[in-house]
């Protein structure tokens, strides 16, 4: 991945312009390219000289990454966690080198929560409840067996988790909610489709679509038309972020129902960062605010949406 000019601010000089070296996961989805896109828009106009590399869904290029941001003596580091586990060495070796690290968009589950200054992102857990709650909503006045099956983000991921948790919480209260098939599509149109065609083949009725992502609803939007379904009536569909291929698909009546999970998190990002690297107190978890839509709200608000 690219960077960008200038030299590593590490101490001294007089002027206050932090520099960030920042990990991101990969380019896998519509939400993640408007994330990156916040983060670099934000950092110019914060004033903040940002590193930024592509890990291409591999933690070990995170990892190196990191290490290189250290070595670098960047003021601040950021990253969005491809997987939850195996960060604690890095992350012992940014807290020796004292260069405070910020959690952007997904968690670790490291048991030294003083390896990392704040977790700035989702309720991803919310996220998985509030899919589960339109789906109950849905099928309330219906005794029948409703199956379901769940393509799920990349195995190990914090959203992959969570979701997949909350979600199965909420729809647990009525034993007619079967999940009869959940594999990983990694956040990817590509994989969403090529696991749909799957489900498709081996079980003859699916009622419900739960995809952790937009782009995997789509991939699979593609695999449910050419078995000759409809999308949105034959197998109903919940996806999550709300970006803007998918809002076009959830206005077009292909996806039912979307949870939507923001990736603009640059300004409060360069905000928080400001304030670790002078050392003020900032709070351990920042929670984005987040809606959910209907196909009605997703044509209202399509005009309007930045991304
Ligand atoms: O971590 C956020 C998730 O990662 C988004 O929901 C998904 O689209 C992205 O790839």
């Amino acid at each position: 991945g690219g960077d960008s000019g200038a030299t590593g601010g590490g101490g001294g000089g007089g002027d206050d312009k932090i520099t960030m070296g920042f990990s991101q996961v990969g380019a896998e989805s519509g939400w993640r390219t408007a994330n990156t896109k916040s983060i670099q828009e934000s950092a110019k106009e914060a004033g903040v000289e940002l590193k930024f590399s592509d890990a291409q869904q591999k933690q070990e290029n995170q990892i190196k990454a990191l290490r290189s941001y250290i070595q670098q003596k960047v003021d601040v580091i950021a990253f969005s966690p491809v997987v939850v586990s195996g960060w604690d060495t890095v992350l012992k070796e940014a807290k020796d080198a004292k260069i405070p690290v910020i959690l952007t968009d997904r968690a670790v589950d490291s048991a030294d929560k003083t390896l990392y200054k704040t977790f700035l992102g989702s309720d991803f857990v919310e996220e998985g409840k509030k899919a589960g709650q339109w789906l109950v909503e849905q099928y309330k006045d219906s005794k029948d067996t409703v199956n379901i099956v769940e393509l799920q983000g990349n195995t190990g991921a914090a959203p992959a988790i969570d979701r997949k948790k909350g979600f199965g919480e909420v729809i647990a209260a009525d034993p007619k909610f079967k999940i009869i098939a959940s594999q990983p599509g990694d956040f990817t149109r590509a994989k969403g489709k090529e696991v749909m065609e799957a489900f498709l083949k081996s079980n003859p009725k699916i009622d419900v679509l739960f995809a952790h992502n937009d782009d995997m609803g789509l991939g699979a939007i593609e695999a449910i038309e050419g078995a000759g379904k409809t999308p949105g009536k034959d197998i109903k569909i919940i996806t999550i972020d709300a970006v803007h291929d998918g809002m076009q698909a959830l206005a077009d009546g292909k996806i039912n129902y979307i949870v939507e999970c923001s990736p603009l998190l640059g300004t409060q990002l360069m905000d928080l960062a400001k304030k670790v690297v002078k050392g003020e107190q900032v709070p351990e978890r920042v929670v984005t605010e987040e809606t959910t839509f209907t196909p009605e709200q997703a044509k209202q608000a399509l005009p309007d949406r930045k991304y």
